[in-house]
C-alpha cells in the first residue's frame, strides 16, 4: 500500500477523484405526501466532479448549505452516495463499515471543524494518538517513539510536555494539531480538512494553515481545504473549486480564480467579503449581506441554472437550461459552468 511515507510517489499524482458524485438525503415524508407518493429529497450535492493530487490542495469554497461538507463526508465514505464514483489511484470505491472501512480511512482521514468536538474529553493525548497508530498501523513499531514523531510532526514539542494532557488542558489551536496528529497516525494519502481553522482565533489560524501547507510538502499529501472565506483560499491553496447549492460553478487556479473571478456567483462572494486580505475563514459574506437573495431551496432547486433567481447577469435561458462548465479565457484549467460563457451562443447573437 501506498503511504504518505511513500517519498517515491510523484507529487501531481492522482489520489483521490470523484466523478459526477450526487447526494440526495430524503426528507420525512408529510401525511399527503404519503398518499401522493411523492419522495421529496434535499438535493445536497449533485454531479460533483474532483480530483485530489499528492502535493495539493483543493479548496472547495461556497457559502453555509451549499454542500460542502457532504462532499467531504462522501469522499471520506461517511456516507453512502445517490450516485457518482469515488475513485482511489483510478478504482472505483465503495467501502462499508468494518475492515474495508479501515483500510479506506488509513488512506483518506477527515480533519473536523471542532478539534474539541472530535477529540474525547476523558482520554488523554496520548490514548487518542495510541488508538489511531494501533487501529491504522499496527505494525509493531516502537510505540513510544511513534507518539513522539507524530506530536513533533504538528510542532507540539516537547511531546512530553503534551502526551499526558487532557483536551481540556490544550488550546484551540493546540487541540487542532493534535486531531491533525490523530489522522497523520493513519498514514494517510489524502486529508480532508473541513473548514479546519474557522473556530480557531483568528490569531493562530495562519499557524495550523502554516502547518498544513508545510505537512503537504514534507508528506506529499493532497488536500481538500473547506472554507467559507475565499481569501484564505487564495493564500492556501492550489487549486479552488467554487460550489453554490449543490453543484460546482467555478474552477481553476486558485490564483485566476479569487483575482479573476468569472462566475457571477464567485464574484459576488469576493465582492461580499468585507476585506480581501484577512484570514478568518469564519464569515460568511452572504449570510450577513442577503442584499442579493436567499440562497434556494434544496428540496426544490432552481430549474436551468441555479444560482439565477440571484444572478444579476440573468438571462431567459438561464431558468431552463443547466449550464455546461465552459473554458474560460486562455488560462488553462480554469472554467466556469455559466451561459454568459457559450460563444456559440455569442457568434448566434452577432
Ligand atoms: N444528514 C442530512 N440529512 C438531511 N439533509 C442534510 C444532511 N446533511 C446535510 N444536509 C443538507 O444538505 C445541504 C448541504 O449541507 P452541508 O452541510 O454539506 O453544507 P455546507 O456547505 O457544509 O454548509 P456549512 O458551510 O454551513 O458547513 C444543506 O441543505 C443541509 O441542510
Ligand atoms: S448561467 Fe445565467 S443565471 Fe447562471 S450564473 Fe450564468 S448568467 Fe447567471
Ligand atoms: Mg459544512
Amino acid at each position: 500500500m501506498t503511504s504518505t511515507q511513500d517519498a517515491k510517489a510523484p507529487t501531481g499524482e492522482v489520489v483521490l477523484e470523484a466523478v459526477g458524485l450526487t447526494k440526495h438525503f430524503p426528507v420525512r415524508r408529510t401525511l399527503r405526501e404519503l398518499f401522493t407518493r411523492t419522495h421529496n429529497a434535499v438535493h445536497a450535492v449533485d454531479d460533483v466532479h474532483l480530483t485530489l493530487r499528492r502535493g495539493q490542495v483543493v479548496a472547495l469554497v461556497g457559502e453555509s448549505g451549499s454542500g460542502k461538507s457532504t462532499v467531504a463526508r462522501l469522499l471520506a465514505q461517511l456516507y453512502p452516495r445517490t450516485g457518482g464514483d469515488i475513485r482511489l489511484h483510478g478504482e472505483s470505491t465503495r467501502v462499508k463499515a468494518g475492515r474495508q472501512f479501515r483500510g479506506y480511512a488509513s488512506r483518506v482521514q477527515m480533519i473536523f471543524q471542532d478539534p474539541f468536538a472530535s477529540l474525547n474529553p476523558v482520554h488523554t493525548i496520548r490514548y487518542h494518538l495510541t488508538r489511531a497508530l494501533r487501529i491504522h498501523r499496527n505494525d509493531g513499531g516502537d510505540l513510544e517513539a511513534a507518539l513522539h514523531e507524530l506530536l513533533t510532526r504538528v510542532s507540539l514539542t516537547p511531546p512530553e510536555r503534551y502526551l499526558d494532557k487532557f483536551p481540556h488542558e490544550l488550546s484551540g489551536g493546540q487541540r487542532q494539531r493534535v486531531a491533525i496528529a490523530r489522522a497523520l497516525g493513519a498514514r494517510p494519502e489524502a486529508l480532508l480538512a473541513d473548514e479546519p481553522v474557522s473556530m480557531l482565533d483568528v490569531s493562530i489560524r495562519l499557524g495550523v494553515l502554516n502547518l498544513l501547507r508545510d505537512l503537504k510538502e514534507r508528506l506529499n499529501l493532497a488536500i481538500l481545504y473547506i472554507t467559507h472565506d475565499i481569501a484564505s483560499a487564495r493564500y492556501f491553496a492550489d487549486q479552488t473549486l467554487v460550489m453554490y447549492a449543490g453543484r460546482m460553478v467555478e474552477g481553476g487556479d486558485s490564483e485566476t480564480v479569487t483575482q479573476s473571478p468569472a462566475h457571477p456567483y464567485t464574484r459576488l462572494l469576493i465582492d461580499s467579503a468585507p476585506d480581501p486580505d484577512r484570514l478568518t475563514g469564519d464569515v460568511d459574506p452572504l449570510e450577513e449581506d442577503r442584499g442579493n437573495g436567499e440562497p434556494p431551496s434544496l428540496i426544490h432547486p432552481p430549474s436551468g441554472c441555479r444560482f439565477h433567481p440571484r444572478c444579476p447577469s440573468a438571462m431567459p435561458r438561464c431558468s431552463t437550461d443547466l449550464p455546461v462548465p465552459l473554458a474560460i479565457g486562455d488560462t488553462p484549467g480554469h472554467w466556469a459552468a455559466c451561459w454568459l460563457y457559450d460563444s456559440a451562443a455569442k457568434e448566434s447573437a452577432k
